[in-house]
């Protein structure tokens, strides 16, 4: 009886340790990971001087748009920002003049974009599918959310033709990122310089072109 109790207890504290050591080891494998995580990034940075870091941070960014599918979104990074590319179908650039009554600014005049990108597709004319936006809200520079369906939408209203809607304070945009009215948002989110090589677009470059 004594033995069996003895027993029990051996193999009750046994189990205890091998608890510990599974928490133990879950941990360390837990934090390799993180650690694993990190140093594959740090030398990478650590090994750029700063003005390097700087011209990297400040950099243009490339993308082969022929990587997205009709009517499909991405969204890359450039100087910290996010930037929309939207490869727009037929109805989606139909949508955009039947919005136009509903919108502050439809002709971008108070407005951010290079001169080619000033107009209802707020897009270059090579490529006028092809919305390139950075996707801030001029309100307070949240991140509006991306409705792309067209047809009635509980944020966008009944006659949306599809476009982006901001949590923060409910401004709607429409598929060129124009801003509707009566929202807080006043004018259109912002398009930055690009140009076209191909399908690879560059992101911050445009060689100082105006057309
Ligand atoms: S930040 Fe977008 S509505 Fe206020």
């Amino acid at each position: 009886m004594t033995d069996h109790h003895e027993n029990d207890q051996v193999s009750n504290e046994s189990s205890l340790e091998d608890a510990k050591r599974r928490r133990f080891l879950t941990g360390i494998t837990a934090g390799f990971g993180a650690v694993g995580g990190a140093v594959a990034v740090t030398p990478f940075v650590l090994s750029m001087t700063p003005s390097e870091r700087a011209k990297n941070a400040g950099a243009p960014v490339q993308y082969d748009f022929s990587r997205i599918e009709n009517g499909q979104m991405v969204k890359v990074e450039w100087r910290g920002k996010p930037v929309v590319l939207l490869k727009r179908t037929p109805e989606m650039i139909a949508g955009l003049e039947k919005i136009e009554p509903s919108l502050a600014d439809p002709t971008s005049l108070d407005s951010v974009q290079p001169v080619y990108a000033q107009n209802d597709a707020r897009a270059d004319a090579a490529k006028p599918e092809m919305l390139v936006m950075e996707g801030i809200c001029t309100h307070l520079g949240c991140s509006p959310v991306e409705k792309l369906a067209i047809g009635p939408d509980p944020e966008m209203g009944e006659d949306s033709q599809g476009g982006f809607f901001c949590p923060c304070h409910g401004s709607k945009f429409d598929l060129s990122g124009r801003v509707y009215k009566n929202v807080p948002a006043t004018s259109n989110m912002p398009v930055p310089p690009y140009k076209y090589d191909g399908d690879v677009i560059t992101i911050g470059e445009d060689d100082g072109r105006t057309a």
